[in-house]
């Protein structure tokens, strides 16, 4: 059976917990927008619920949403404001996808290419439907690593590390291994800071989406063994923030693009 890496939970929640400030999400889309030719017909590619294909849209780029999850493409449908130019939305598996050769000029995609079953089959995919000339961006959220969810993170995959896992696999593939997948077919990209914000995130909350699963690179272990390393963890955090888990801390991050020319 083909790993299901689609995004099963409740979308409303998805959109809960990943909200971005306004200012931040049109910094991140106006970056975008300005990479790719006006009105283009655009592959948002593990759209999710829209978190990108809608204000893209909205500014009448041609979106094409595709996701492997049908409830995250139907929240994005009801999403839409009524009457506003609408992405079209495609069940599709980044690494068999349901488009002819060259069929965009543009394409994107945001915190994906860790869950997809096989990186070097969606890195042909990707080349295979974006024109020559054409643009494909890679964006995502890069937190400092001795802020809490930076250091969560770190932590997470050190266990994961130490246990003799393969952190290229599915889930728990990084950035730097993503990008290297690319600029191996496309070439080093242009890289653009899009967006520096800060949160203010208690150790304790880092910990509890660890725990919880709340994001995609905290998948993937039997339920008996990630209880164990959350309990780790928990415990290399009270040494790290000395003892306090519960106070708010600043959490600076940023939004990264890496523009990659077909
Ligand atoms: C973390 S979400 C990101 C969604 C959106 N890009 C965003 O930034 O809000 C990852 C999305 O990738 C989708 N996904 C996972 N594996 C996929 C695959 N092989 N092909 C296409 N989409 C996939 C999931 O269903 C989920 O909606």
């Amino acid at each position: 059976m083909a790993l299901d890496t689609a995004y099963h939970g409740d979308p409303r929640k998805y959109d809960r917990t990943r909200g971005l400030p306004p200012a931040v999400q049109e910094a991140i889309v106006a970056a975008l927008a300005a990479a790719f030719p006006a009105r283009a017909r655009v592959l948002d590619l593990g759209a999710g619920s829209g978190r990108f294909a809608l204000p893209l849209a909205a500014q009448g780029f041609r979106v094409v949403a595709a996701d492997l999850a049908a409830e995250m493409l139907a929240h994005l449908r009801a999403k839409q404001p009524p009457g506003a130019a609408s992405p079209a939305s495609v069940q599709a598996d980044a690494c068999r996808l349901p488009f002819r050769r060259v069929a965009f000029p543009a394409a994107f995609s945001v915190h994906t290419l860790h869950l997809v079953a096989d990186l070097n089959a969606a890195v042909a995919e990707i080349a295979r439907v974006v024109q020559l000339g054409g643009v494909f961006a890679l964006g995502y959220i890069d937190h400092d690593l001795d802020a809490p969810i930076g250091w969560t993170l770190h932590a997470w995959r050190a266990a994961l590390a130490r246990r003799g896992y393969d952190l290229s696999r599915p889930m728990w593939r990084d950035h730097p291994d993503i990008v290297a997948a690319l600029t191996r077919r496309f070439g080093a990209p242009h890289t653009r800071v899009a967006a520096r914000w800060q949160g203010q995130v208690a150790p304790a909350a880092a910990l509890e989406s660890v725990s919880e699963r709340l994001f995609t690179p905290y998948w993937g272990l039997p339920d008996a063994e990630h209880a164990e390393i959350v309990a780790e963890l928990r415990r290399a955090a009270r040494r790290a923030f000395g003892g306090d888990l519960h106070t708010p801390r600043p959490d600076p991050r940023r939004f990264v693009w890496h523009f990659f020319r077909r």
